[in-house]
């Protein structure tokens, strides 16, 4: 390492964790508004005015969570330019992995020969990617991870009735991942926040499965192997939680709405996207949004929308970048990012 850049003043400038690389793998199945018009009891019209989405991807029946996270993390690891045997931890964000156990990052490890490094899987629903964020900056801020891998990765499809009409319509699969190494200096991640409140706990879940409610004839009988969501409520607290949140981070940071250069939001909802970008007084120019493609792919959706952004050249050196999240928990959580 340079001394020179690393020291100011004499001082030398704090350890940050800064994103080297992104990417992102979507599976090639496309599932259309038109195509669930045919399945249940909606219309194009409503889903498109209610939530912004006109089509996602779905995985095949042979494609589990782990499949998504390998695409990912190849063109991760590519743009970071580290290999295999560099990673020295991997963190997979997700609440649909290939199974209870082993985590699905255990899996990733054995897909990459990630020989040395360690593995864990990170749960907050929609809020995980960040949640990982924030695991992954302390690893390396604290000295004890020098490149780690970061995954959100949902195949939300295999978890959803399609006979429900107020969830099919929302979800899809999709893996987004970055590489996180260290840095001196100003540029990397300037703060990470995380909530939550478990009095809502209810208001999105998939109650069977586990062990309040092993798998059973019953269990799989009142499809409670399925994601369950009141909408409308989660809808209310998100806006308003997300509003306090962006401004909060913002002023922890001493950086003015008017001096962000990006919003990278979960993408559940544009309606909640907008009311976000509204309070910040940004205009949808410097909003990231790919939910018309992909719908909301829960842990996946900010690192699918970041490495979008970055190979589109829509993020320059010096740029502050501001990242939110909601879901289920209820969690929410935000971070900012001095590109
Ligand atoms: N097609 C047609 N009509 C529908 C559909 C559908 N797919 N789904 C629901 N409806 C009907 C309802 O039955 C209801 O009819 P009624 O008025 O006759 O009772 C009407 O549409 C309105 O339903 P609402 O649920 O009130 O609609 P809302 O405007 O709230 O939109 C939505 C629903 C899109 C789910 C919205 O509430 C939302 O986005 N909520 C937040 C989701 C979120 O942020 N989740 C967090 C992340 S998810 C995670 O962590 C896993």
């Amino acid at each position: 390492m340079n001394s020179a850049r690393n020291c100011q003043g004499g001082k030398q400038l704090p350890l940050k964790s800064r994103i080297t690389g992104t990417g992102s793998y979507a599976p090639e199945r496309v599932l259309t508004n038109f195509d669930l018009e045919r399945k249940v009891d909606t219309s194009d019209e409503w889903i498109t005015g209610r939530t912004g989405i006109k089509e996602r991807r779905i995985a095949k029946d042979t494609e589990a969570t782990s499949d998504l996270c390998l695409e990912a993390s190849k063109n991760a690891m590519k743009a970071a330019d580290v290999t295999s045997a560099e990673i020295d931890l991997i963190i997979v964000a997700t609440m649909s992995g290939d199974m209870p156990m082993p985590s699905t990052a255990s899996l990733l490890q054995k897909k990459l020969g990630a020989k040395n490094a360690g593995a864990f899987d990170v749960n907050a629903a929609c809020s995980g990617f960040l949640y990982g964020l924030s695991v992954a900056d302390n690893f390396v801020r604290g000295g004890s991870a020098k490149k780690v891998l970061l995954v959100g990765a949902e195949v939300m499809s295999k978890f959803i009735d399609w006979h429900d009409r107020t969830t099919c319509v929302l979800f899809g699969d999709g893996a987004g991942a970055v590489v996180l190494e260290p840095a001196r200096g100003q540029h990397g991640i300037l703060s990470t926040h995380l909530y939550s409140d478990g009095n809502m706990w209810d208001y999105i879940c998939l109650p069977g499965g586990g062990s309040l409610n092993p798998p059973s004839a019953k269990t799989v009988k009142e499809k409670m192997h399925f994601v369950k969501m009141k909408g409308n409520e989660t809808f209310k607290v998100a806006v308003r939680t997300l509003e306090r949140l962006v401004i909060d981070t913002l002023k922890k940071n001493k950086v003015k709405p008017s001096e962000l250069a990006m919003l990278i939001p979960h993408q559940a909802n544009l309606r909640i996207i907008q009311a976000t970008a509204e309070r910040l007084k940004l205009p949808m120019s410097k909003v990231a949004v790919n939910l018309d493609r992909y719908g909301n792919t829960s842990s996946a959706s900010i690192p699918i929308a970041l490495d979008e952004v970055v190979r589109a050249g829509r993020i320059k050196k010096n740029d502050y970048i501001l990242l939110e999240a909601f879901g289920a928990g209820l969690t929410w959580a935000s971070a900012l990012i001095k590109w």
